[in-house]
């Protein structure tokens, strides 16, 4: 591997290299294919929860001109086999399998998917179906009576927490929740199946292309080398697109049976139990310290909603156990079964919500103790998780805070609640910790020659929208020391090498290293290429004597492009790596092929904790009689290791903290009690933050060197963003009001 000082385009504001496609429209989204012969499809979705389907009638259906076929459990059991899910650590976003019985699980479960010539056609028949169910009351969660408990993990243990809680002379004792959150990306949850010759392409937005085609493979017992998943764009993911849905393998049966392509859109509301949602989450969170502030006691224990079938939970107490200096810890989470979809992931899935209680403890104890928020963190700052005593890989959290308040002008801050005010309005000042697990997967990236002199990057890597087009080009031009425009990224195609989930924060981070060290292989063929042809420059040189800059060999023997080098060379000129990520074994990469994911870091990276941390702080504004309340600034400092784009980075962070603005002030999904259904699947209901709901965002980037993460030194930040923002604004409306909430989000009627 070439030994020169990085920095030639990796760190350098790139905008992205597939922006003009993108705003051009020249950008396919998996559903913008088009083929000639093709049907299309229309879910039909249970109107109860919990039951069973006693007669699905189709003679409706049937008479709408155009109909084609529906696919009801009476005619597709049997056909899809079973997959392990994502709470067990397989592909799948739940264990039910919808067409395979009549049991209803959850309200909006699949019951049919209807095919018709047209999409009218099909959306007309699928509401002519007449279903008749046996109906049962359903639990729909949290103080819902027929629930199950169970235990979920999440179990941290050092010291004696519960004897030092009782002893310590400052204490917190308070409980946190936060609601159900559902994915509306801009595309919806679209697929697109097409056969030829038994062999089955999916077209399909998706986060992690190997997966999705390994999956369905299994689920139609198909030789995995007969499916293939292109998905070169995906409009918005954030974890909705990262389990395999019961979807995609009812439109492949459907293609199959009716021997041509079948195309399905769902509509936005169906995406709400098509797709996974955060669930909510109840904590209770205890903190003890001394006089000084230093903490001697943290409890917190967890409780999560999931479905009837999967004990699916995201346990962030691994985080919470270890963000502060704690002699005593004790930690545990339980999921609580009810008549709902099975959740998944969603940005921070485990970060969220768990860091929300925590950094809003940390902010009651703080006024406890009469500190100032940032000096408690300072003192309970540590370099060794107190878990294992892991040290840190590096750890920039208070550098953040400092870096965030100056920003901020904290130092200005009146720390009793209620005393800064404007005419009509309470200003709050308030802040939190932000952190995100650093974690690697294995990956594979191939980078070739063109004839024009430029490379080609190929893996099957996946960009959701965060600019992993641009950043994977840079780290081919770093390692060849071409100029960007140079390199061309081909993504999102289950054929090209195996690339992991664009999930987890990895993806930079993981796919940077392996194109980097194809790039790097490519550079030194080149030179080989140069010195052993019979003809050029460099001919029988010492290739050590040529420098490759901006597309050109040059050395003593004179220059050559690349360009050239390419018309001579008698074949193509390649470079390819497979990465394999510091503590897993060598297997990972043939596993990661098979679609099963080997993740390694954050709390469990051998000999140490890897982190990214930011720190976020908040204004909020509340009218003293409406309690309306705004955010006019937002700061937020972080630190990832070498930032591959601070332009697409910053614009991640920003997200990140307009998503934790929605998670602090708009965003939940209503759930009616007795019918255990969302009421709120749309756009118009489900409260999202607009333009003006967003005022001044500054997000500022520290400068962080931490080779021990990679060999490039990246860590994952497209997840660190909204993390412990909603706490830095629960805890600004506490300065503001003097009135603590606890459940988000943080609406006006709870300030009234
Ligand atoms: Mo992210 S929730 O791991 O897509």
């Amino acid at each position: 591997m070439r030994e020169a000082a990085l920095g030639s385009a990796l760190g350098r504001a790139t905008p992205r290299i597939d922006g003009r496609q993108k705003v051009t429209g020249e950008a396919l989204y998996p559903a913008d294919v088009v083929f000639p012969d093709c049907a299309y499809a229309c879910l039909v979705t249970s109107a109860i929860a919990r039951g069973r389907i006693e007669e699905i009638a189709l003679d409706g259906a049937e008479a709408v001109p155009g109909f084609l076929r529906a696919l009801t459990w009476k005619n597709t059991k049997g056909q899809v086999r079973p997959l392990a899910s994502a709470a067990e650590g397989g592909l799948a976003a739940t264990s039910i399998r919808p067409l395979d019985s009549p049991q209803i699980w959850h309200a909006g479960q699949i019951v049919a998917l209807v095919v018709a010539e047209s999409e009218e056609a099909a959306r007309e028949a699928a509401g002519k179906l007449r279903i008749a169910y046996a109906e049962e009351p359903p639990s729909a969660g949290f103080d819902s009576p027929g629930t199950t408990k169970e235990p979920a993990g999440g179990e941290e243990e050092v010291g004696e927490a519960e004897a030092a809680f009782a002893a310590a002379p400052v204490k917190i004792d308070a409980r946190y929740e936060t609601p159900t959150q559902h994915h509306n990306p801009l595309e919806l949850f679209t697929t697109t199946c097409a056969w030829n010759d038994g062999a089955l392409i999916i077209h399909e937005p998706s986060q992690f292309v190997q997966g999705l085609k390994q999956g369905v493979a299994r689920q139609l017992d198909l030789p995995p080398d007969r499916v293939r998943v292109l998905s070169p764009f995906v409009g918005g993911a954030f974890g909705s697109k990262a389990s395999i849905t019961p979807r995609t393998a009812l439109v492949a049966l459907a293609a199959r049976q009716l021997g041509r392509p079948v195309k399905l859109v769902p509509t936005r509301m169906q995406g709400f139990t098509l797709a996974t949602h955060r669930a909510e989450t109840r904590h209770r969170l205890r903190l003890a310290a001394d006089r000084e502030g230093r903490l001697q006691a943290l409890i917190h224990e967890g409780q999560e909603v999931s479905s009837r079938p999967d004990a699916y939970s995201v346990a962030g107490t691994d985080t919470t156990a270890r963000l502060y200096a704690c002699p005593n810890v004790a930690t545990r989470v339980e999921v609580l079964h009810a008549d709902r979809d099975t959740p998944g992931f969603m940005r921070s899935p485990a970060e969220v919500p768990y860091v929300f209680a925590l950094e809003s403890a940390m902010d009651e104890l703080a006024e406890a103790l009469n500190l100032d928020p940032v000096e408690l963190r300072r003192r309970n700052d540590t370099d060794r998780e107190p878990i294992g005593g892991k040290p840190y890989s590096s750890r920039a959290l208070m550098r953040c805070f400092d870096a965030a308040a100056e920003a901020f002008g904290w130092s200005a801050r009146d720390p009793r609640p209620g005393a800064m005010r404007e005419g009509d309005w309470l200003i709050g000042w308030g802040c939190a910790a932000a952190c995100y697990p650093t974690v690697l997967c294995p990956a594979a990236a191939r980078v070739t020659l063109r004839a024009d002199g430029g490379a080609c990057v190929e893996t099957s890597a996946e960009d959701i929208g965060t600019g992993a087009y641009t950043a994977l080009a840079l780290a081919a031009a770093e390692a060849l020391d071409l100029p960007v425009e140079m390199i061309e990224v081909k993504l999102g195609d289950s054929s090209l090498p195996a690339a992991p989930v664009a999930g987890g924060s990895n993806l930079t981070a993981s796919v940077c290293n392996a194109v980097w060290q194809a790039a790097g292989r490519l550079r030194a063929r080149l030179l080989q290429a140069a010195v052993r042809s019979n003809a050029g420059p460099f001919a029988g040189s010492d290739p050590t004597t040529i420098r490759l800059t901006e597309g050109w060999l040059r050395g003593d023997g004179g220059e050559q492009s690349l360009k050239d080098l390419a018309a001579r060379s008698g074949g193509p000129l390649e470079g390819y790596a497979e990465t394999l990520p510091e503590g897993l074994p060598p297997e990972a990469m043939e596993k990661l092929r098979r679609g099963e994911l080997s993740m390694i870091g954050g709390p469990s990276a051998p000999k140490r904790i890897q982190y990214a941390f930011g720190a976020e702080f908040v204004e909020v504004r509340v009218h003293a009689r409406t309690r309306e309340i705004r955010t006019p600034r937002v700061v937020g400092a972080f630190a990832a290791g070498r930032i591959v784009n601070p332009l697409t980075a910053k614009s991640q962070l920003m997200g990140g903290l307009i998503w934790g603005i929605g998670s602090a002030l708009h965003e939940a999904t209503e759930i009616d009690r007795r019918s255990a259904r969302y009421t709120n699947q749309d756009l118009s209901e489900y409260l999202i933050p607009v333009n003006a709901d967003i005022e001044a965002l500054e997000v500022i980037l520290l400068p962080e060197e931490d080779r021990q993460v990679n060999p490039l030194g990246i860590k994952g930040l497209g997840e660190l963003g909204n993390v412990g923002t909603a706490a830095a604004v629960a805890n600004a409306v506490h300065h503001a009001t003097g009135r603590r909430v606890r459940d988000l989000p943080i609406r006006m009627e709870k300030l009234l």
